[in-house]
C-alpha cells in the first residue's frame, strides 16, 4: 500500500477534519506502540495518513512520545513523506504568534531520548544530517502552501527543548544567541530517526506564543496557544491536500 503523504498532528491538531474514507488502523512495531492509530484516508484524491504525535487525547507529553515507533509505523504503513507539524514558541522577530514556518535547520537540546534506531548491532549508522530537513521535500511544502493562498516563512532554525516544562528567559536568550528562531519540544529526535529510515521529512511549525522573554511575552498558558494553533491552522487542509496530490 502507498501512502502519497503522511502528517504528524502537534499541540492542537489531533485530526485532520477533511480526511475522507478514514480508517483507523492499529500498527505494532520492534519498537513498541506508536501515540495511537494510524488515520488512513484520502485527501484531494490522495492516500494520506494522519498519527497524532501526542496520542488523540494529548496524553502523552513531549519526552515519552515513543518517536522510534511512530516512525516506524508511518512506514509500514507505506509513507515516503512525512510532514511533522510541531506547535512551537517564537524566538525572533519575524515569528510571533499564529506565523507558520518551514525552518530549514535545528539544533537538538533534547537528553535521555531514544534518538537512534541503530541498537548496537551490525554497522553504526551515521546518517549525513547536515540538512536535517529534506531540502527537496522543503520546495514541495512551500510550493503547496503558496497554491493554496497559505503564508508560511520559508526557513529558520528549531530549536528543540526537552520539555515539558517550559524555558527559562536566560535559556531562550541562549538559544538566540545559538541563532535558533523557534523553540519547540517535538522536532527532535523525530528528525534524525525520520532520516535513519530514509524518509523525506519537513516540520511546518505553528507559533502558537512568543517563547519566554521573547515579543509581548507574559504568563505562556494552554489557553493562548491553543487559540493561536486554531487561527494558524485554518490553511492546513488545503496546503496539505496540495502537498498530497503533488
Ligand atoms: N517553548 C517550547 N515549546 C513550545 C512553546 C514554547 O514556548 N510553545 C509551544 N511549544
Amino acid at each position: 500500500m502507498d501512502i502519497a503523504l503522511a502528517v504528524i498532528g502537534g499541540t492542537g491538531v489531533y485530526r485532520l477534519a477533511a480526511l475522507e474514507d478514514v480508517q483507523a488502523r492499529h500498527f505494532d512495531t520492534p519498537y513498541g506502540a506508536p501515540s495511537g492509530p494510524l488515520r488512513l484516508g484520502r485527501l484531494g484524491g490522495a492516500r494520506v495518513a494522519f498519527l497524532a504525535r501526542h496520542g488523540e487525547g494529548h496524553a502523552l507529553p513531549p519526552h515519552r512520545v515513543n518517536y522510534r515507533a511512530n516512525l516506524h509505523a508511518l512506514q509500514q504503513a507505506g509513507a515516503r513523506r512525512v510532514l511533522a507539524l510541531n506547535t512551537v514558541g517564537g524566538i525572533t522577530a519575524a515569528y510571533g504568534p499564529r506565523v507558520l514556518a518551514c525552518p530549514d535547520q535545528l539544533i537538538d537540546y533534547t537528553w535521555g531520548r531514544e534518538s537512534s534506531f541503530w541498537d548496537g548491532q551490525g554497522e553504526a549508522l551515521h546518517v549525513d544530517f547536515g540538512q536535517p530537513y529534506s531540502p527537496a521535500f522543503r520546495g514541495q511544502v512551500l510550493a503547496a502552501a503558496q497554491a493554496a493562498g497559505v503564508a508560511v516563512l520559508d526557513g529558520g532554525c528549531y530549536g528543540a527543548t526537552q520539555g515539558p516544562r517550559l524555558e527559562t528567559n536566560a535559556e531562550i536568550a541562549r538559544m538566540r544567541r545559538d541563532g535558533c528562531d523557534l523553540v519547540g519540544m517535538t522536532g527532535m529526535p523525530e528528525a534524525g530517526l525520520a532520516r535513519e529510515l530514509g524518509l523525506d521529512y519537513a516540520c511546518l511549525a505553528i507559533v502558537a506564543n512568543w517563547a519566554a522573554g521573547c515579543g509581548d511575552a507574559g504568563e505562556i498558558t494552554l489557553a493562548e496557544v491553543l487559540e493561536n494553533v486554531a487561527a494558524a491552522s485554518a490553511g492546513l487542509p488545503a496546503l496539505v491536500a496540495g502537498l498530497a496530490r503533488g
